[in-house]
């Protein structure tokens, strides 16, 4: 992909302030306008998740058609990743979140990759034992936010390995080395499990046609850092006679350090939230967050503050605000210099710990049935 100047974002780089019009336009996506989210929000009923309703995902591929198949009596099933370096962080619910969403709305089957395999060929930090341990723990955190147990399977790849190397020899013989190479930049350093690795991201968007022998549609949310993969998903999808994925497409979240990503690989820590955080880190990372305030509160009355720019802002956005009036009420008020930062921290914070409590519970509920998803058998021999 030809990265422009400014900014890099691949699946294994972030780098630089994200133009993500521009970012829609190199990748060839296409726009999530008010008539699809119209569309959506007629076929959904109720009212639109906030990650929806305020321009979280922007952008997507053939959500259109799918919805055209959804409506003509073929459901979708949803297909969404976690490649476990560490613990998670409240962006990376993004995805998760609106399949959660979707799953209970509409009542379709949701398909998970956990790639314990893919993160120890990427970070060389991290050991076989460290990104096993991390995926489980993060299978546990996303199964919390309320998945149905009977609807919803987990690709973990070094476990459900034999479930998905069938197909994994299949899509692997479709892709040249050529086109990984250019597609994520890879090196001649780069080690031969990441140029595989490719296919296994892949194997899921087909794996329920390839059980059922018919063509299922799959809808894959995720951040757009991830469309290169299924670019090559789709690419060579009609040559082994799948559906292409449909794509819905989020930004990256902005860092509580005031950075473009919520990312903390090297040693950035306090830009994101863990889930693992405790009650006092969490205070501690939000009271020291990048904000779009002014030097002096006699400024921040008189002039307002930025909230576009502002991480904790960010936190309102995407999760915490109550409803949408009530995030157009802190964004007015934040705007206009009635709340400054300090109280809008105090007041996000008191959802964060709610939030915090009522997660640690669920992930206590899940544990007890979280392995039974995992998908560890092919449907069948070849
Ligand atoms: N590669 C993703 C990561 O690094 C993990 C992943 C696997 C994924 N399958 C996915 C992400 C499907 C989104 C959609 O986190």
């Amino acid at each position: 992909m030809p990265a422009p100047d400014e900014f890099v974002v691949t699946p294994y780089e972030v780098k630089g302030r994200i133009d993500y019009a521009r970012l829609r336009e190199l990748f060839g996506t296409q726009d999530l306008t008010p008539d699809l989210l119209a569309r959506l929000h007629r076929i959904a009923g109720g009212d639109l998740p906030p990650l929806l309703s305020r321009g979280v995902y922007y952008s997507h591929r053939d959500l259109g058609l799918l919805l055209d198949q959804y409506e003509a009596g073929s459901p979708f099933f949803l297909y969404s990743g976690r490649g476990p370096s560490g613990p998670l962080h409240t962006s990376h619910l993004v995805s998760f979140d609106l399949c959660r969403w979707l799953q209970k709305t509409l009542g379709v089957r949701m398909y998970i990759q956990i790639t314990d395999d893919e993160k120890f060929w990427a970070r060389s930090g991290l050991t076989r034992e460290q990104t096993a341990y991390w995926g489980m723990e993060n299978l546990y955190d996303i199964l919390a936010l309320g998945f149905d147990p009977k609807r919803t399977h987990v690709f973990f790849d070094s476990k459900s390995i034999g479930a998905l190397y069938p197909l994994a020899i299949r899509v692997a013989r479709k892709i040249p080395y050529s086109t990984v190479k250019a597609v994520f930049g890879f090196e001649p350093s780069t080690n031969i499990g990441l140029v595989f690795y490719t296919a296994l991201q892949t194997v899921p968007c087909f794996w329920p046609s390839w059980a059922e022998d018919r063509p299922v549609p799959c809808l894959i949310p995720c951040g757009i850092d991830q469309d290169p993969h299924f670019r090559v998903t789709r690419d060579i999808a009609e040559g082994l006679g799948y559906p292409k994925p449909s794509l819905l497409h989020s930004q990256m979240l902005p860092g509580l350090l005031g950075e473009n990503a919520m990312s903390t690989t090297g040693d950035r820590e306090d830009n994101a939230l863990f889930l693992n955080d405790s009650p006092t880190t969490v205070d501690r990372k939000v009271r020291g967050a990048f904000t779009g305030g002014r030097a002096t509160v006699e400024e921040q009355r008189r002039l307002g503050a930025t909230p576009e720019i502002c991480s904790v802002w960010a936190l309102w956005r995407t999760r915490f605000a109550r409803d949408d009036q009530e995030f157009a009420d802190v964004t007015r008020d934040c705007r206009s210099g009635a709340l400054l930062c300090g109280e809008c921290k105090s007041r996000v914070l008191e959802r964060i710990h709610a939030f915090y409590e009522a997660h640690a519970e669920a992930r206590i509920r899940v544990q007890g049935w979280a392995e039974s998803t995992i998908v560890t058998e092919a449907p069948k021999p070849l």
